[in-house]
């Protein structure tokens, strides 16, 4: 007989166990523990739903809730993630999808496989992105005279975020993702990034800026910032992220897979990635 419950701290080591079965060489027992107790979750809201036979963890989908404030208003956000079920319990995995396509609020899969892609688009899901803008960033496309600078002291940037932006910084604090803050004038924008491959070169991949418009303003010292520390001259930003904006050159990537989502009275230009599972697994 199988069920479906919420995920609980006691099931955390039997969920644990079973991602393992993804066999994923980058994401070890403990990152895949961290999707599981990610700071910002609410204690009345749980990480995920389990399938069980006879008391056993026999699948799961992880549910990385988070609140995301756009245009004035306020919205709950639901990021679906490593959806699994053990070999032996094939066919129970919609249960737990089930579940998840019920929860009322934007439901975003930002890292699914095709078939889920699919499959998701069946249930009403959408497009949410398709392509990362890839450029140079040693190449200069702002005017010289608008200086920008990057810091990456925990303290400093503490002290010059706003509150929203101290959210993310402690939220984000230990994972593996890369913080700074791009600072201009009297504006502060929070970045996060990951150096990760595209079209095989090294690439810092922009997930979330507070502040387009300081980020963009502050490009040059970005790229300047993530070439000296990371030895990285490519950043990637995704497409909706930019709002239209391009630099002078640049060229599409397709992301491997679309990411999809179906909103509730969100805008997808308004949806980062910093809440879902690519901060948290460092993908
Ligand atoms: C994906 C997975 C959890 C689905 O569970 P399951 O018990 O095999 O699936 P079910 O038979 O209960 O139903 C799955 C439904 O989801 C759909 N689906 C979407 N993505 C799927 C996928 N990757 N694999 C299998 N079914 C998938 C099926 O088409 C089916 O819909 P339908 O009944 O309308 O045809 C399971 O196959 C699994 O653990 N796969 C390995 C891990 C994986 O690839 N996870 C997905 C990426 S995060």
């Amino acid at each position: 007989m199988l069920d479906v419950r919420p995920a609980t701290d006691a099931m955390t080591d039997a969920i644990v166990a079973l991602l393992a079965k993804f066999q994923n060489p980058d994401i070890d027992a403990v990152r895949w523990r961290r999707l599981l107790t990610y700071p910002w979750r609410r204690p009345d809201e749980a990480p995920g739903f389990v399938l069980c036979a006879a008391e056993r963890v026999v699948g799961f989908l992880g549910t990385v809730h988070s609140t995301l404030r756009a245009a004035g208003e306020t919205h709950r956000v639901c990021h679906l993630a490593a959806w699994i079920t053990d070999a032996a319990h094939r066919t129970g995995g919609a249960h737990l999808m089930r579940e998840a396509l019920g929860l009322e609020r934007t439901l975003v899969n930002m890292t699914p496989v095709p078939a889920l892609a699919r499959f998701l688009v069946t249930q009403g899901f959408r497009t949410l992105e398709d392509r990362a803008i890839v450029f140079d960033g040693a190449r200069g496309w702002c005017p010289p005279w608008r200086r920008s600078r990057i810091v990456t002291d925990a303290d400093e940037m503490a002290a010059i975020l706003d509150a929203d932006g101290q959210r993310l910084l402690r939220d984000h604090y230990g994972y593996p993702c890369v913080q700074c803050v791009a600072v201009r004038g009297r504006s502060a924008c929070p970045v996060l990034y990951t150096i990760r491959p595209a079209g095989g070169t090294r690439t810092a991949w922009l997930h979330h800026a507070g502040d387009l418009a300081t980020f963009l303003a502050s490009l040059p010292a970005f790229a300047r910032h993530v070439a000296r520390v990371h030895g990285v001259d490519a950043i990637a930003v995704e497409s909706r992220m930019l709002r239209g904006w391009r630099p002078r050159r640049f060229r599409e990537q397709l992301l491997e897979t679309p990411r999809v989502y179906r909103a509730c009275g969100l805008a997808a230009e308004a949806i980062s990635n910093a809440y879902s599972e690519i901060p948290l697994l460092g993908l």
